[in-house]
């Protein structure tokens, strides 16, 4: 089976490139697809971006990538700050996961200083833009020994 990568995306993250670009940047999640993909791709491994604004349906992904995903890179967006059934989802994958944040969530409001995700993530990386991502498919390949 081939390798794969799960990058989820939480809620509003499918306005990216389009919402408060002042913050979030103009490219979108088909770039960021494209630019994971280009990391992983000479690794044999593939990515598969998902981005979903409903909680259970993020929650269904993970347990999807539990039969197979290498790994998880994760920015669950606003659920980052209020979900404990995610937390418990990604409890359940074997893999590393590494949450992704494309702004500098500490540099903002106080509620979004704290992560839910973060007690079982492998690394967070926040305020690299998009390029957060690559940096978190780079990690995974690494800890996965691709
Ligand atoms: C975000 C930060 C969250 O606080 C916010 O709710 C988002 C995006 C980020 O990528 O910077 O929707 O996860």
């Amino acid at each position: 089976m081939t390798k794969q990568i799960y990058i989820l995306n939480g809620p509003n993250l499918n306005l990216l490139g389009q919402r408060e670009p002042e913050i979030y940047g103009r490219e979108t999640l088909a770039d960021v697809e494209a630019r994971c993909a280009a990391i992983a791709g000479p690794w044999g491994v593939q990515v598969r971006l998902l981005q979903s604004n409903h909680e259970g349906q993020l929650i269904d992904w993970i347990h999807e990538a539990r039969n197979i995903a290498c790994g998880i890179v994760i920015n669950p967006a606003a659920f980052t700050h209020t979900s404990v059934a995610i937390l418990d989802a990604l409890n359940a994958f074997e893999g590393p996961v590494i949450e992704v944040h494309i702004s500098n969530v500490h540099k903002r409001e106080a509620f979004r200083h704290h992560s839910y995700v973060s007690a079982r993530a492998e690394g967070v990386i926040a305020g690299l833009g998009i390029e957060g991502y690559e940096a978190a498919t780079r990690r995974v390949l690494t800890l996965v020994g691709a």
